[in-house]
């Protein structure tokens, strides 16, 4: 790898990509690539902390890694791999857990929201899940993360493992910085627009899946919850327009001036149209590369299986140094 420096990130395969795992997240993975070194992963050990049906997963797995794939992750130029495959996560995992506390696994937003929704199974997974995340990031010691607002805090997290790591043993992983892009960093559901847009949600017309077809993004689109209002402009308090003009923004990269100079004394019946248009035109071409990939298995398992080699070489280094730096005997 050259000195420029290192991004990482990651994706659940927990089904086909939203709108808000797209402009919040993966759509900013493809541009790093020509200015860092990168490594994405699909992570399928964070996505069993909650129940999963086991062929689905293997099928959603194969399906994100071809999605990410789709939206310009070249794997001659990036790393990309499935979590799964390289080991050193797992086991840089049980390492970093000795140095993350109770308390603040404890302070986690996601954790509460996700015990609260899981009832049932709050496992000692779905609690430590953070300091999975702070394995996959520190094993390559990377600089950056690409991430969606919602990630910040496990990020924030991140950051206080290495520090505290760094003081107990002497300087050795990189502290991350979050990557966050300016526009679409959080976006909302279509139905609750006070909400994150997910692909939990219980009503399919609030969120927008990157391989909906056009019609189907129009329909959502025009059924989006607005308000009593008539003006479209970015304005507090207008939660559901804003959250229109984001995506418009983010897919057209028109600013909110000039989209409300665009929209001046139109309906919202005519904007959600238009938003919907220009989301589905943009996601046309991820909705082709995809269908082009999915079909070619045997190509998808060369990237992925030369991904993982790529990433296990990389993070072997960092996990025989930690090994060593906690006082393990060696084993060769
Ligand atoms: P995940 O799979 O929930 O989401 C993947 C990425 O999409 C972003 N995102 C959003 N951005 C804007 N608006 C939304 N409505 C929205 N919903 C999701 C997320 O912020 C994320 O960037 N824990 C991570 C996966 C992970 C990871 C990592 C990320 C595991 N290890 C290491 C970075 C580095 C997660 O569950 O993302």
């Amino acid at each position: 790898m050259s000195d420029k420096k290192l991004i990482f990130s990651g994706i659940q395969p927990t089904g086909t990509f939203t709108l808000g795992n797209y402009i919040g997240a993966i759509r900013n993975w493809a541009p790093l690539q020509e200015e860092y070194n990168c490594i994405y992963s699909i992570v399928d050990m964070h996505a069993i902390t909650v129940r999963q049906d086991p062929v689905k997963l293997r099928q959603n797995s194969l399906e994100a890694y071809a999605l990410i794939m789709a939206c310009g992750i070249d794997p001659e130029k990036s790393i990309a791999f499935i979590q799964s495959h390289v080991k050193t996560h797992a086991e840089l995992n049980w390492i970093l857990a000795c140095s993350t506390q109770f308390g603040e696994l404890s302070r986690m937003t996601q954790f509460k929201d996700k015990s609260a929704k899981h009832a049932d199974d709050v496992n000692a997974g779905l609690f430590t899940y953070p300091v999975l995340m702070a394995a996959d990031i520190l094993a390559y010691n990377a600089d950056l993360v690409p991430v969606g607002v919602d990630q910040k805090q496990h990020l924030e997290l991140a950051r206080n493992i290495a520090q505290r790591f760094n003081q107990k043993y002497g300087d050795f992983f990189t502290v991350p910085e979050p990557y966050i892009p300016k526009v679409g960093a959080k976006v909302m559901s279509l139905q609750e627009p006070t909400k994150k847009m997910s692909k939990s949600d219980d009503n399919p017309n609030a969120c927008i899946l990157i391989l909906d077809d056009k019609d189907t993004i129009i329909r959502k689109f025009k059924r989006a919850v607005t308000d009593s209002d008539m003006e479209i402009c970015y304005r507090e308090g207008k939660d559901g327009i804003n959250n229109l003009m984001t995506i418009y923004s983010a897919v057209t990269s028109k600013n909110y001036e000039e989209i409300e100079k665009e929209f001046a004394g139109k309906g919202y019946g005519d904007f959600k149209i238009a938003v919907g248009e220009a989301v589905a035109d943009h996601l046309q071409p991820v909705r082709d590369n995809f269908t082009r990939l999915i079909n070619d298995k045997a190509y998808l398992k060369e990237c992925y299986t030369k991904g993982a080699e790529k990433a296990l070489r990389i993070s072997q280094k960092t996990v025989s140094k930690v090994y060593r730096k906690v006082g393990f005997v060696d084993a060769r």
